[in-house]
């Protein structure tokens, strides 16, 4: 493991920001640690660049417990949340700073900012200062100014958070791109799951100071193992009473169900394929999402949504559909548990 963290925990006077937080990284691997804000993440990060110091716990990178190292020496590169450039600097000074505070020969550094300006597709910007830069363009600077010292790990506290939502998406891919290029082990911060979900090889999810779980995004999507990650994660909408459904039996111990899009199938009532196991509701909002509708649906004083197809025959507020929910991830305390429609699945068997 490259990165670990071993039963981290941190106080701020009585708030506890990280709360024994372990996870463990691999070489090469490209993270991201998701949550809502105030979860800790930039807590965490700070912590492993020696930015802050633990109240407790262990931090080894490559290996080595780093506790008593200070920042500057372990070699992690920084993309900090507001870019934090040097206002009175060009691209150029911007990108040198860590290789002078090195003390590198300037032919050296020179060759280095130059590969660096290059990489990040900055070239043609060296002189300029930051604010005569788009928020992109920044971000690149302050990516190069990170890489520059050639560190062996790269964090980046929600390197996108500043830019609108189209050049974000380029950024994203464009970041993916040359991370693996360059093949530097990183850890990215953000509280967008779309954005984790598409740049990270694994994702840690923060919430309260705590880890919910660490895994694939079609892991956590998959198999979400708490509530918070069941209900953070992908598009999920949360039903009380989900034993009232066809299908579903109350389980002990679980209050409430999170149901995904994709979990249910809506058709118009003379379409039912699978009466046994379907209901009747009524459609109160149908809203246009793009790639589908949304519909809201009130099943016997249950509201769910659900995706329509838009080729289908329309619908509208007020018509009866039938409902067959397929799937459920019931929430309990701590836990979550993945249950199928009984009703559905002999059904099926019949069928076959
Ligand atoms: N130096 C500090 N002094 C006091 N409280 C702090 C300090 N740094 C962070 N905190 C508190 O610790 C909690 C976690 O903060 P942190 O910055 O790690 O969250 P975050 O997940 O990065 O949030 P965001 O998404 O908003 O950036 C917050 O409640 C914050 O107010
Ligand atoms: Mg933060």
């Amino acid at each position: 493991m490259y990165v670990e963290l071993k039963s981290i925990n941190k106080n701020f006077s009585n708030f506890k920001a990280s709360d024994n937080v372990s996870f463990s990284i691999k070489k090469g691997q490209l993270i991201g640690l998701l949550g809502p804000s105030g979860s800790g993440k930039t807590t965490i990060l700070r912590m492993i660049a020696g930015l802050e110091v633990p109240d407790s716990g262990d931090i080894y990178i490559n290996g080595k417990l780093v506790n008593n190292i200070p920042a500057s020496k372990r070699g992690i590169g920084f993309v900090f949340q507001s870019y934090a450039l040097f206002r009175y600097m060009s691209v150029f000074d911007n990108i040198a700073f860590g290789l002078k505070v090195q003390k590198k020969d300037s032919l050296y550094i020179k060759d280095r900012v130059n590969e660096l300006i290059k990489l990040t597709g900055l070239s043609g910007l060296e002189k300029r200062r930051p604010h005569q830069l788009s928020g992109g363009q920044k971000q690149r600077v302050a990516f190069a100014r990170a890489l520059a010292p050639s560190p062996h790990l790269l964090l980046l506290d929600e390197p996108f958070a500043a830019i609108d939502a189209k050049v974000r998406k380029e950024l994203r891919s464009w970041l993916k791109e040359t991370i693996s290029k360059v093949g530097i082990t990183s850890i990215f911060v953000t509280h967008d799951q779309d954005e984790a979900v598409e740049v990270a090889d694994e994702i840690i999810i923060t919430n309260k100071g705590r880890i919910e779980q660490v895994g694939t995004p079609s892991e956590i999507y998959k198999n979400p193992l708490t509530p918070f990650a069941a209900e953070f994660i992908g598009e999920s909408f949360t039903i009380d009473d989900y034993w009232k459904i066809n299908g579903f039996d109350k389980a002990e111990g679980f209050k409430s169900a999170v149901l995904r899009p994709e979990f249910v199938h809506v058709s118009l009532p003379e379409q039912e394929v699978y009466p046994h196991a379907s209901q009747r509701g009524v459609v109160e909002e149908v809203s246009f999402r793009g790639n589908a509708f949304e519909l809201l649906i009130n099943i016997n004083g249950t509201r769910l949504a659900s995706r329509y197809p838009l080729d289908n025959k329309a619908i509208n507020k007020g018509d009866e559909v039938s409902v067959l929910i397929k799937r459920l991830f019931l929430l309990g305390d701590n836990n979550v548990l993945k249950v199928e429609n009984n009703l559905f699945k002999d059904q099926a068997i019949f069928f076959i």
